[in-house]
C-alpha cells in the first residue's frame, strides 16, 4: 500500500511561499506515495487551482463542529468540500493546547467530516508530563474513545489515527520505534474493542507525526505497520520534503 504523506504547513507560509512550494511539488514524482498538503485555509482557493491537474490531494488543518450557521470565523466541512479537501486534521495537539479543544468538541468535527464524505485525519498523543509519569496508553485510549464512541456508521468509515507525542511536535526529539509499536498495540486494540479488528484492519490507517525530516524518516519509512506520516516543519522546505518523498516512495 502506498504510504500517505501529509505536509501540514501550519501557519509557516506566505500565499507566494506556499503557491511556489505547491508547484515545486507538483515538479516531482510522487506517483509512488499518496501526497496531500495542508496549507492555510486562506490559500485553498489558490492551491486547488494549482492541483486540479496531478495526484496530489488537500488536507485541511482544521474544520467547524457546527454545520452551518452564525459561527464567526469557522470554516465548515461543506466549504473544504467545495475545494475539494479529502482529509481534514481534527484534534491537533496545538489546538487542544492553545484553543482549549476538547474531546466532545473533536467528537462534532468527526461527525461534520463524516456527513461530508471527508476523511478525518484524528490527531492524539500524550505530553512530556503524561509519558513521564506512566500515562501514554490511558490518554491515547481515552482520546479515541471520547472522540468516537457513539458515532454512527463509523464501521463503514475511513478513518486516520495520527499518533502525534506533544513532546514530540516541533522539538527534534522523535518517539522510539519500541514505544511507536507499542503505541500502535494500544490503538488497534482501543479502537477494535470500539468497533470490531475486522474494522481495524480494513478501515483505519496508523500515521506517525512529530520532528519527522529528511535525516529520520528512513527508520519509520519500513515499518509495515505505519501507513504514513504528518510532517509539520520540514515540510515547507522544498528540499527536505523533496527527499521525505524519495524516501517514501522507495519502500
Ligand atoms: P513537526 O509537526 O513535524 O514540525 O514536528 C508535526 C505536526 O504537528 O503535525
Amino acid at each position: 500500500m502506498k504510504k500517505l504523506l501529509i505536509a501540514n504547513w501550519k501557519m509557516y507560509l506566505s500565499k507566494v511561499e506556499t503557491i511556489n512550494l505547491v508547484k515545486k511539488i507538483k515538479k516531482l514524482s510522487v506517483k509512488k506515495i499518496e501526497m496531500t498538503v495542508a496549507p492555510a485555509a486562506v490559500y485553498f482557493e489558490a492551491v486547488s487551482k494549482l492541483l486540479k491537474t496531478g495526484s496530489i490531494k488537500m488536507t485541511a488543518q482544521n474544520v467547524a463542529a457546527y454545520e452551518s450557521g452564525a459561527h464567526t470565523g469557522e470554516i465548515s466541512a461543506m466549504m473544504l468540500k467545495e475545494f475539494g479537501c479529502r482529509y481534514a486534521l481534527v484534534g491537533h495537539s496545538e489546538r487542544r493546547l492553545e484553543l482549549n479543544e476538547t474531546d466532545p468538541l473533536i467528537r462534532e468535527k468527526i461527525k461534520r467530516l463524516f456527513e461530508k464524505n471527508i476523511t478525518p485525519v484524528l490527531c492524539v498523543g500524550e505530553t512530556a508530563k503524561q509519558k513521564f509519569s506512566g500515562e501514554r496508553n490511558q490518554v491515547v485510549v481515552q482520546q479515541l474513545k471520547n472522540a468516537l464512541s457513539g458515532i454512527d456508521s463509523l464501521v463503514k468509515k475511513k478513518l486516520v489515527v495520527a499518533y502525534e507525542p506533544v513532546w514530540a511536535i516541533g522539538t527534534g526529539k522523535v518517539v522510539a520505534i519500541k514505544d511507536l509499536e507499542e503505541v500502535f498495540g494500544v490503538i488497534k486494540r482501543a479502537l477494535s474493542m470500539l468497533e470490531s479488528e475486522d474494522y481495524f484492519n480494513r478501515q483505519v490507517l496508523f500515521l506517525y507525526g512529530g520532528s519527522l525530516d529528511d535525516d529520520n524518516i528512513e527508520q519509520f519509512a519500513s515499518l509495515d505497520y505505519l501507513c504514513g506520516f504528518l510532517v509539520g516543519r520540514a515540510s515547507t522546505n522544498a528540499d527536505k520534503l523533496e527527499k521525505i518523498i524519495k524516501v517514501l516512495g522507495s519502500f
